[in-house]
């Protein structure tokens, strides 16, 4: 949801800036702009759509600077527009800001700077806060800049210039991220870790609250109670080549592709090299703790709310504990009933989801105890969590989440076993053959990638479909609800996810010769009545694209097209079934034409609500 980057240093600040953004065009792509400081003045470039054309643009201007910030914008007030897009500058021209987050009350601020006299060249909320600036300026930027905080209601990440401070930026966070880069005679800002990996190991995350002065030699960071204070260096162990595209066409096919790495570093974080014992390094549950949970509230948004739907089926089947899935907007607001023997898990690939991170907020109120499964270090949700645990998928750059999904999906198998264990409910032989089961999990995921040509044949003869149904039963169900996201938000095919016998209840009407259905019918207890379920897709015309397991002859006989997956664990077929339903909405949306990386209207961090 928007990006923010900036420099201040010894080098040319426009090519940096304009790189970075290019890191950060996932989290917003419809416009974008830079400002720098050079002889005094500030300087504005600005275009409407991706930062290439911005880069076209500054290219052709020959200016040194030494400090700037840059933007990416997903708009939310105001339509993309070169005069929407940020940054901002006040009625002087002296001050530049750039923004990521919603000022809930700018109305109201507007008409009040309006009536002093104050023009607004742009449509969004965040103009206010630089014509705020600009009100109090004459009390120094750094005052000038808490004084304009103060009046806002929302969220905000900022970044700010003035034109008589050139060595510095002024950045403050509530809600929306922020993290500083420490570099050699040099500092960075950015929205997030992973477009800082090229620049800076040694990151700095801003607190919510907290103000900070940035040079070229020096940080200094203000909490909300106006005080110095020092903020933890964190060491990033990302390489900076996990945020490339390695000769991938697309983020998103490499990020498919690194699927069977990301799964085995993220279980060989958790399990010990004996491969018998599991140790959550910072899940931060004592043993009473553990006794205490009678139930399990898993929350979180899109991708990561299917994966908590799986992580359901887990905690019930393995650990006996009654769980629920809830979407976290609808939580947070709902007045939820979870008291302090309520564990709840929230569930998030960047760690930055507002929805994800008010879930949270909401059910501490409440006493109960949080741990949220998050790929992102120390990112918001991991710090309002009482403890986390981490997947190890590396950064995930593509809009559409694939490798985060997989590797949630191995935690919460691993914490229900875990669970189970500690609980008494599994047995230790259980335990232990549950645990191998999974560490075959990322050869078998090479295995199906190895199919990757026959879902590029399958995806040429659906791809002009408008709509699309996926069937599933069991851990299948969530992974059908998967497939068609993916679909949906990368080739912006209509596309639903049912449980497979809820077909008959509604959706069967859809169902005729131009309707492709894909069922997952994988080998285990759902196996005879998922048949059924093709049967009656078959009767009405349907064309039925099956996801089977391999061995499975009757299955030919009764999908148009099949592919096999590997023989594993049923409760485990979920993650094998997931990877061609990424490989077949990818290339179907190449088909399409789209832009599979940059999803219309999507952007990779919702970080408002
Ligand atoms: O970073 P999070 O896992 O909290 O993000 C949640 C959703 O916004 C995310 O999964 C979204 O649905 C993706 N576009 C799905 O591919």
């Amino acid at each position: 949801m928007c990006g923010i980057f900036g420099y201040v240093g010894g080098k040319d600040s426009v090519s940096i800036l304009i790189e970075g953004l290019k890191k950060l065009e996932y989290r917003g792509y419809d416009s974008a702009g830079i400002a720098t400081i050079s002889n005094k003045k500030i300087h504005l470039e600005k275009s409407v759509g991706k930062i290439a054309d911005l880069e076209s643009i500054v290219s052709s201007k020959s200016r040194i600077s030494h400090i700037g910030l840059g933007h990416t914008r997903w708009a939310t007030h105001g339509q993309p527009s070169k005069e929407n897009a940020h940054p901002h500058l006040d009625c002087t021209g002296s001050i530049a800001l750039v923004h990521n987050g919603i000022i809930e009350n700018y109305e109201e601020l507007k008409r009040a700077l309006c009536a002093k006299g104050h023009v607004f060249r742009s449509q969004t909320d965040t103009e206010v806060i630089v014509h705020l600036i600009e009100e109090n300026i004459r009390h120094g930027l750094e005052n000038a800049v808490k004084l304009a905080l103060k009046k806002l209601k929302g969220s905000y990440a900022i970044g700010v210039l003035y034109k008589n401070n050139p060595d510095k930026i002024i950045v403050a966070r509530k809600g929306s991220p922020l993290v500083i880069g420490i570099g050699e005679k040099e500092n960075f800002i950015s929205s997030d870790i992973p477009a800082m990996v090229k620049y800076s190991s040694r990151i700095i995350t801003l607190e919510d609250g907290d103000i900070a002065t940035v040079t070229k030699s020096k940080v200094k960071i203000f909490s909300a109670t106006k005080t110095s204070i020092k903020r933890e260096e964190t060491l990033i162990s990302w390489d900076p080549i996990s945020a490339e595209k390695s000769g991938y066409a697309h983020f998103m096919l490499k990020e498919i592709h690194e699927q069977p790495k990301a799964i085995i570093d993220t279980i060989k974080d958790i399990v010990d090299p004996s491969k018998k014992n599991i140790k959550f390094k910072h899940l931060n549950l004592k043993e009473k703790d553990i006794s205490n949970i009678k139930r399990v509230v898993l929350t979180a948004c899109g991708t990561s709310w299917h994966s908590a739907l799986i992580g359901e089926y887990y905690l019930e089947y393995y650990a006996k504990i009654p769980s629920e899935v809830e979407y976290a907007a609808e939580f947070r607001y709902r007045m939820p009933i979870v008291d302090k023997n309520t564990l709840v898990i929230a569930i998030s690939q960047s760690g930055e989801t507002a929805d994800t991170l008010g879930a949270i907020q909401e059910a501490k109120k409440h006493g109960a105890k949080v741990i949220s499964i998050c790929n992102v270090f120390s990112s918001s949700i991991v710090r309002e969590s009482d403890g986390v645990i981490y997947t190890m998928a590396g950064p995930e750059i593509g809009v559409a989440s694939t490798k985060a999904f997989t590797t949630q999906v191995a935690v919460l198998f691993l914490l229900s076993i875990f669970l189970g264990r500690k609980k008494n409910r599994l047995s230790k032989a259980k335990f232990l053959s549950r645990l191998s089961s999974l560490f075959e999990i990322p050869h078998k995921v090479e295995q199906v990638l190895a199919s990757e040509d026959k879902i590029e044949k399958i995806a040429d003869k659906y791809c002009n479909a408008n709509n699309a149904l996926y069937l599933g039963r069991g851990e299948g169900f969530p992974a059908a609800l998967e497939g068609a996201l993916k679909l949906k938000e990368i080739s912006y095919v209509h596309a639903e996810g049912y449980p497979a016998a809820e077909m008959k209840h509604g959706p069967i009407a859809l169902i005729d010769e131009n309707m492709p259905v894909v069922v997952l019918a994988l080998a285990g207890r759902r196996y005879e009545k998922i048949l059924g379920n093709i049967e009656e897709v078959n009767a009405r015309g349907g064309r039925v694209i099956a996801l089977a397991t391999e061995g499975d002859r009757l299955i030919t006989k009764k999908a148009k097209d099949v592919i096999f997956l590997p023989k594993t664990r049923e409760t485990l077929s979920a993650i094998l079934a997931v990877i061609p339903l990424q490989l077949l909405a990818y290339y179907i949306a190449i088909k399409r034409g789209c832009h599979v990386d940059q999803p219309r209207n999507l952007a990779k961090s919702v970080t408002v609500e």
